[in-house]
């Protein structure tokens, strides 16, 4: 069957490729695009280590065909540090412990990005609930809900001195 061709964004940049009608989004971004940090456990959508955003919203990249994603936005793990400083979120993973074998550790930041960018106060439920669809079989999972209520407390702090400061300059 003729290759699709897809232009498409991702972390950012531009990106075009083409692939077979019937291929995951999982494996054009690890296969074709060398994007590796979206890892593959189950390929059925059951385990979470494969999820990126598409236009903001969390998917299991395996359940998405690449064709689909012409004309959208991705983001991947490889997209979470900026200017060479890893988010709050991934220092705090690294400060919690809330890793072993790392397999599941991309998924589990994309979700809880994803959760923190839309509820900056989540409470403890509503952390695991945002991650129940990502399964970890090394850490359990009160390390990695640690990580993600410490980076929820040190961005509120970051978000009230960027306020204050903007007073500050005001007045
Ligand atoms: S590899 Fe996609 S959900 Fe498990
Ligand atoms: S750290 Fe190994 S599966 Fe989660």
């Amino acid at each position: 069957m003729a290759a699709v061709l897809v232009s498409t964004t991702i972390n950012g940049d531009a990106v075009e490729f083409a692939c077979p009608p019937q291929e995951s989004l999982l494996a054009v971004l690890r296969d074709r695009l060398g994007l590796t940090g979206v890892k593959e456990g189950c390929g059925t959508g059951d385990c979470g280590a494969c999820s990126v955003t598409l236009d903001g919203r969390l998917v299991c990249s395996c359940l998405v065909l690449g064709a689909e994603v012409d004309g959208r936005e991705i983001a991947t793990i490889e997209g979470m540090a900026e200017n060479g400083k890893l988010h709050p979120l991934q220092e705090n993973f690294i400060e919690h412990a809330a890793l072993q074998c790392g397999i599941c550790t991309p998924g589990f930041l994309m979700a809880a990005k994803v959760l923190l960018d839309r509820n900056p106060q989540p409470t403890e439920t509503e952390i695991r609930y945002a991650l129940a669809g990502n399964l970890c079989r090394c850490t359990g999972y009160d390390k990695i809900v640690r990580a993600v209520q410490a980076t929820a407390t040190e961005l509120r702090q970051l978000e009230k001195k960027k306020s204050r400061r903007k007073k500050s300059k005001k007045s």
